[in-house]
């Protein structure tokens, strides 16, 4: 009977082992990674990215292919470099990838809590979603306050005239970043941030925005290994509580001011359109609402972290281009002269449908300078792509500008050339993924009809009356430092740009 029992045990023993060792070859079989670089031990692939991640990924995806793994300490990452894949992954796969992977930084005043930007994509974050469709940016809304951003693309016209009468040097970058945040902030709140011209206040807005941005796009040892979190060793996350306090404490104020013209306790509201800021604090005012006035206050740092730096350094790596490239600038020139005629006058939103090739020289800026060169989302479950399978919670990066530089999809992908996109029906709505700059799917950017509508208004004015003449023509032979970058989660001119503005009436 003994012997029996013993028996018995060693077949059940014996079916358990089988039946365990064929499970593990099985999930072994599917659990294919897409290939990529050896790890090392601990550190995994984290070397390879170097200071430049968006080009050393690019350099990488040549050998390993479109989609490709790397190990970033404890972070499994798969980076997706070919339109054909970014369709799969923001199309096709749309809702298991519209997570994201949050880096520590942005845990700061836990901010990725309330961050349209970085929550998840559940029922707080469609509602945020919804606000920003129905009360930011749809066509109706920014049509009303079109007329506060004309103001400011005139006064920005009217700083360039009083350079040029000086024939001083311009820090177009400044200028133009000045110009971007105050039309943004117009847009949103009835309200100058900075006076153009005041050179620390604007660099002090600009620090704290870049200083965001780059915080939360720089590699990140945190973010590799968890276990260095308290100790926070490059101190990124203390930097960046610094900046959104700031930012927080300076939209508090502007709330907590219309909050009190909306009761009635100052004076009375005198601007003739009902502005961003209004509309949501109606939606924070109704019962039972779901947005307080912590989602307004990290709506507002989204929409100001996401919108100025990006459209700011899009106008400025455009003018960079073209003061580099003649041929294409007089060409824009003529464009703009044949429609708007030889005086003075500055771009409306309604001329830029009639400016074919001033739209090309936009889609070239973009696919050449993404503001965000890696989009960065993370896999809610395993799913299978393209044979490999991506796993559950693997950050998922979309390398946009390795993409626009791929030979085998764009003709001489290092040049500067817009006519690519003249006869092309290339667009950037999200449909074509070979240009993605504000990315696609239920993710994509919201800020993009307001984008639009900034970028080419002020690009084209400051072209349309002005010469550039750049300060140091050797930096011309250098390249202009054109394709120096700063990376961060957004890429900017390492250098800003400097020229003297030569009025010339187009003759
Ligand atoms: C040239 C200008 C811009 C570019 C290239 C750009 C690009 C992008 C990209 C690539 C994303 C990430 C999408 C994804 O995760 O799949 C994004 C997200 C976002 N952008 Fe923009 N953007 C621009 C301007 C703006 C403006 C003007 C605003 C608002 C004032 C804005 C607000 C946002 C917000 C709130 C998100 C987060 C959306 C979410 O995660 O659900 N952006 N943008």
């Amino acid at each position: 009977m003994d012997n029996l029992l013993l028996l018995l045990f060693f077949f059940v023993w014996l079916s358990i082992q089988t039946l365990i060792s064929k499970l593990v070859t099985k999930s072994s079989k599917s659990f294919k990674l897409p290939p990529g670089p050896n790890p090392l031990p601990i550190l995994g692939n984290i070397l390879e990215l170097g200071n430049q991640p968006h080009k050393s990924l690019t350099k990488l995806s040549q050998i390993y292919g479109p989609i490709m793994t790397l190990k970033l300490g404890k972070l499994t990452t798969i980076v997706i470099s070919s339109p054909q894949l970014a369709k799969e992954v923001l199309h096709k796969n749309d809702q298991n990838f519209c997570y994201r992977t949050v880096p520590d930084t942005v845990k700061a005043h836990d901010h990725h809590i309330y961050s349209v930007g970085w929550m998840q994509p559940l029922s707080q974050w469609r509602t945020l979603r919804k606000i920003c469709a129905t009360k930011v940016f749809s066509s109706q809304q920014l049509d009303s306050t079109q007329v506060v951003r004309r103001r400011k693309v005139k006064e920005l016209m009217d700083f360039v005239k009083k350079t040029s009468e000086t024939y001083d040097v311009l820090d177009i970058s400044e200028a133009i970043f000045t110009t971007v945040l105050n039309s943004i902030s117009n847009t949103l709140f009835s309200k100058d941030v900075v006076q153009l011209g005041c050179s620390s206040k604007s660099q002090e807005f600009k620090g704290i925005f870049c200083g965001i941005t780059e915080e939360a796009g720089k590699p990140n040892v945190v973010d590799y290994f968890p276990i260095f979190r308290k100790i926070d060793p490059q101190g990124a996350r203390a930097r960046m509580t610094k900046y959104y306090k700031k930012m927080i404490d300076f939209l508090d104020g502007i709330v907590e001011e219309r909050l009190r013209l909306t009761k009635g306790l100052e004076m009375v509201d005198t601007k003739e359109y009902k502005d961003v800021l209004d509309y949501v604090l109606e939606v924070m005012l109704e019962d039972n609402s779901q947005v307080t006035r912590i989602h307004v206050l990290h709506l507002l740092v989204d929409l100001f972290v996401a919108g100025i730096d990006t459209t700011a350094s899009t106008i400025e790596w455009a003018m960079a281009e073209l003061l580099y490239n003649s041929k294409e600038l007089q060409k824009l020139k003529n464009e703009l002269q044949e429609v708007l005629g030889k005086e003075e006058k500055q771009i409306e939103e309604s001329h830029i449908s009639k400016l074919p090739f001033l739209r090309a020289v936009v889609k070239e800026t973009f696919r050449l300078h993404p503001p965000f060169p890696l989009i960065p989302h993370k896999s809610k479950e395993d799913v299978e792509l393209c044979g490999f399978n991506v796993p559950k919670n693997a950050q998922v990066l979309i390398n946009i500008w390795g993409v626009g530089r791929d030979p085998s999809i764009w003709r001489n992908p290092n040049e500067f050339i817009p006519e690519r996109f003249l006869e092309s029906k290339i667009d950037y709505q999200g449909n074509d993924c070979e240009l993605i700059p504000f990315s696609a799917g239920r993710r994509m950017c919201p800020g993009l009809p307001l984008a639009y509508r900034g970028v080419h208004t002020v690009l084209g004015s400051l072209l349309h009356c002005y010469d550039w003449k750049l300060v140091n023509n050797g930096e011309k032979e250098k390249g202009l430092d054109m394709f120096d970058e700063k990376f961060g989660l957004s890429l900017h001119k390492a250098k800003p740009l400097q020229a003297i503005p030569i009025y010339s009436h187009n003759n």
